[in-house]
């Protein structure tokens, strides 16, 4: 099935899509604590370009904007970070649905250096210069490979008329995420979206997924076609173990609810059996380097898990493998800590939020921009100041 701007509109414009993006449920504590931290760490990495001498006002256009969940975190982000906050920050949000666009213009309406409007990608003529053009929540992955290409040389096309430097983020669902192993074969299906259900059928929304050779293959193409100056390409894996249909098993419904176990480690009145975080997922074909990624992730991850167990004095199996610099401490953190506790009862509790932190940096931290996430954030950096 063709999915036409039309279809996509429809899907967005149902009042449940709007419900579910402000939904409080939607944001359980593995989003709040591991996944709009990486996403903040990701824009972050695509300001710091910038020379603060030069400029204090930073516009940032955000592609697939829904309920400007973009704007919350970059607000968030210009608080809070010190190496950040003296932008001042100029925000326009495109989407391609009116309602989440009424939404989001209804919910800033306060706020006069923001802005949203309806607009679809795919057929945008840019005027407007921005330093940064933003995605999240995965708004790329609606188009197909074409409709891509199409999209980012438009705004690449824009970058080369304002002779801008300039950042350009695009979030994409990662083809090799666990958590829909059995579809690792095909590079764009229906990923019919469950909370998108009108009477008990969810409606097909087909989606593309991405390596990251595919996605910088198309990401080049687009700077080549168009002539303009690449400086730089990163890539970065969001949710790796964490994912959202961990939990659903939608399409993959062997998968052990890792989010869910993770959401109940953070969780200080849950007890969570740590067991159920061992990652024991029989892997199927997919390039080497995918393979050796998940291979050497699993045993740095289950050597963590077994290390918490021991300390509580449950017996999890695991190789003895090297674990990299940035988690290495961990038994011993865990040890220290718990000598200044003197109930033993709140052992576990803080066993359990220092597991969740320390996968949390692991994957952080070891994420290598391969696909093997929900996410998969593109970073092109442009320097068309020369043309
Ligand atoms: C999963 S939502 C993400 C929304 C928001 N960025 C967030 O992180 O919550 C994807 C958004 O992309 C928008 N979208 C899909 N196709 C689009 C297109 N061709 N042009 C503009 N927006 C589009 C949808 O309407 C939807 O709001």
């Amino acid at each position: 099935m063709k999915v036409t701007s039309d279809r996509i509109k429809t899907v967005y414009d149902k009042s449940n899509a709007v419900e579910h993006y402000l939904s409080k449920d939607r944001r359980d504590s593995v989003k709040i604590e591991w996944e709009e931290p990486f996403s903040c760490f990701v824009f972050k990495q695509a300001i710091k370009l910038f020379d603060k001498t030069k400029k204090d006002k930073l516009r940032v256009l955000d592609v697939g904007s829904g309920t400007g969940d973009g704007y919350v975190l970059l607000s968030k982000l210009f608080l809070e970070d010190q190496e950040i906050n003296n932008y001042q920050l100029d925000y326009f949000g495109i989407d391609i649905s009116p309602q989440m666009v009424k939404t989001a213009n209804d919910l800033y309406a306060d706020e006069n250096h923001v802005k949203f409007e309806c607009t679809d990608i795919r057929t945008t003529n840019f005027t407007e210069a921005f330093d940064i053009y933003l995605s999240c929540g995965v708004p790329y992955s609606h188009l197909t490979n074409e409709e891509l290409h199409k999209a980012l040389k438009m705004i690449v096309t824009n970058i080369c008329k304002h002779r801008s430097r300039c950042a350009v983020i695009v979030d994409v669902l990662g083809r090799y995420s666990i958590e829909w192993k059995p579809k690792w074969g095909q590079s764009r299906w229906d990923y019919a979206m469950s909370f998108f259900e009108s009477e008990g059928h969810a409606e097909p929304t087909w989606m593309s997924f991405y390596s990251h050779e595919h996605l910088k293959e198309i990401m080049k193409k687009v700077a080549d076609d168009v002539g303009c100056p690449v400086e730089k390409f990163e890539f970065f894996d969001r949710s790796i173990i964490v994912g959202r249909h961990t939990s659903t098993g939608q399409f993959n419904p062997n998968l052990p609810k890792y989010r869910s176990f993770i959401n109940s480690l953070l969780d200080p009145l849950e007890k969570t059996e740590l067991s159920q975080l061992v990652f024991q997922v029989e892997l199927n074909s997919a390039p080497e380097h995918i393979l050796e990624f998940f291979k050497k992730f699993s045993g740095w991850w289950n050597l963590l898990v077994s290390q918490a167990g021991a300390i509580l004095g449950e017996s999890i199996e695991a190789e003895l493998v090297e674990l990299p610099l940035e988690v290495r401490g961990f038994k011993a953190e865990v040890e220290k800590e718990l000598q200044q506790i003197s109930e033993k009862h709140l052992y576990r509790e803080k066993v359990e939020l220092m597991l969740a932190e320390v996968l949390r940096k692991l994957e952080a931290t070891q994420q290598p921009g391969y696909g093997v996430g929900h996410d998969l954030f593109g970073v092109m950096w442009l320097d068309a100041t020369g043309l």
